[in-house]
């Protein structure tokens, strides 16, 4: 088995043959897609089959639709009227659940999109760290509003009430991670969720199905299979979605978009494309720097939208910049997600190499060169991350976003060269600024701020701490998202209003008092 430790060997495949719809797990009989690992598990070079997922059609997106919308049931369903505290405690059903399939999900995160095990070992922890950040901050959202207020003669309830139905889309690159930093929120909310797993990564999500199906009331949440296009084009045409909650390509969010028939009422939460540039000033601590953007151009490969995608460096240091860098680029061990100290793995897309390449092919043509000897190495499921030097705008490498291990490098003699390019550039989310002259930093941060939504002083780019806003301008994002913007972004502020008047006061104190009503309450979630 290619010395694959025991534990990670992929001993049986997972024939998943059922998808969650209305609080029943279907079984499927129809038409079937192989889930393939371009990872090999022979010495010769094989991708391994990990096991198949149902190829749903048309019929079956719109049953999850309907279940979606009768679990709303136009405001009245179980899910959206149930007491803050029931629905916390459906949330922590769930996430203790989840976490006894920890090392299950860990595996396939490696040999599905070829995480390294810490990093795999990361997104599950982190994803469960985010659902309990999640139940505290909505504890707290609660317990901020179990009040009244009173203006002009009249009082307000005011709380935060859910939007409707949600189609929830998460990336390939973080499939658990991201995917549940939408899906949570939105259904923590009173939201009732359609979710289709990502493209790769999408077997990790069966060792959930169960807890899922046994956690929420029916209908809250329903999980399809297939392809986007076919599944997820009837639900938006529909016109029945209230939210559409995407990470991944603008590409796909405008089409989905486009699809539905009333743009008004369609509410977006979309993380998007991102070409974050670091910039080394001239007095930058050298090692430190290159430090950050050995982390921040290839961590995960580069297929990061964090990511950082193109490196400016002052021309007084470029040199030594590059000399150092493409040293340390090289030193990167290549190896299975299991191995110790690997930093570059596999890449879960077998088109991904060819791709990698033509933007070398088309940057060396424009005047660029590979400046590290193993630079753009090619493997069966492999390119050796190339720094390449100089690139300039006519190139695709300066253009595109290649979510991938290649790593252009543009030196800069005027600051405003780097400022110009990212405020023409369509992208708007970090920056990673390497500096320490605060005469120079100041007016540049103040400039860089409005330019993109996060500053990384002396730091390479990064979402976390999930607590910090994540988001962007541009065709970069739309909403926020943090354990606390989150909850806002998939909710609206809904408010009983009465006038202060002995009628009105009565009724409102019986209310309370009777504790009726879910949303009318003042008691406190501890
Ligand atoms: O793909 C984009 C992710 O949100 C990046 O998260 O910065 O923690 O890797 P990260």
């Amino acid at each position: 088995m290619n010395n694959i430790p025991e534990q990670f060997q992929i001993k049986s495949l997972i024939h998943q043959n059922s998808y969650l719809v209305d609080g029943e797990l279907k079984s499927w009989s129809g038409e079937s897609s192989e889930v393939y690992s371009t990872i090999s598990s022979t010495e010769t070079y094989k991708s391994t089959l990990l096991g198949t997922i149902p190829t749903l059609g048309e019929k079956e997106a719109l049953e999850a639709l309907d279940a979606a919308v009768n679990a709303y049931d136009k405001g009245q369903g179980l899910w959206p009227t149930m007491k803050v505290k029931d629905r916390i405690d459906c949330m922590e059903k769930f996430v203790t659940q989840m976490k006894t399939k920890r090392e299950e999900i860990v595996k396939l995160l490696m040999w599905e999109i070829g995480k390294t095990l810490p990093d795999s070992e990361k997104e599950f922890d982190r994803t469960v760290d985010y659902i309990y950040d999640t139940i505290e901050e909505y504890k707290q959202l609660d317990r901020d509003n179990a009040k009244f207020e009173k203006n002009d003669g009249v009082y307000a309830h005011i709380r935060r009430g859910p939007l409707g139905v949600v189609l929830c889309l998460g990336p390939y690159n973080y499939p658990l991670n991201e995917t549940f930093a939408l899906l949570i929120p939105a259904l923590i909310m009173g939201n009732t969720v359609i979710f289709k797993p990502a493209k790769y990564g999408v077997l990790l999500i069966s060792p959930l199905l169960e807890a899922f199906q046994s956690s929420f009331p029916k209908g809250a949440v329903n999980i399809l299979y297939g392809r986007g296009r076919t599944v997820a084009t009837p639900i938006m045409q529909s016109g029945k979605v209230d939210v559409l909650a995407l990470i991944g390509n603008s590409k796909s969010a405008n089409a989905l978009q486009n699809q539905h028939p009333k743009s008004n009422r369609l509410r977006l939460v979309l993380g998007l494309e991102a070409k974050n540039p670091a910039i080394v000033l001239p007095d930058a601590d050298l090692d430190l720097a290159i430090d950050e953007c050995i982390a921040g151009t290839t961590s995960f490969n580069g297929q990061r939208c964090t990511a950082l995608k193109i490196v400016y460096v002052h021309e007084d240091i470029v040199d030594e910049f590059n000399k150092r860098f493409s040293a340390r680029v090289d030193a990167l061990k290549f190896g299975n997600p299991w191995e110790n100290g690997v930093k570059l793995t596999p890449l879960p897309e077998s088109d991904k190499p060819q791709y990698i390449q033509e933007l070398i092919d088309d940057a060396l043509e424009k005047g660029a060169k590979i400046l590290n000897k193993k630079g753009g190495e090619t493997t069966d499921n492999y390119i050796f991350p190339a720094v390449l030097y100089p690139v300039n705008k006519e190139m695709r490498v300066f253009q595109e976003e290649q979510f991938g291990p290649v790593i252009p490098v543009l030196s800069f003699k005027d600051i405003n060269e780097p400022l110009d390019d990212m405020a023409e550039s369509n992208y708007g989310q970090q920056v990673s600024l390497f500096g320490s002259d605060i005469i120079t930093l100041a007016p540049l941060i103040d400039t860089l701020v409005n330019l993109v939504c996060r500053v990384n002083l002396n730091s390479s780019c990064q979402r976390g701490p999930d607590v910090y806003p994540f988001t962007g301008r541009k065709d970069s994002a739309v909403a926020t998202l943090s354990v606390h913007d989150a909850l806002r972004s998939f909710s609206i502020r809904t408010f009983v209003a009465s006038k202060d008047n002995t009628y009105n006061n009565a009724i409102l104190k019986n209310l309370l008092d009777s504790k009726a009503s879910n949303f009318m309450s003042t008691d406190y979630i501890l």
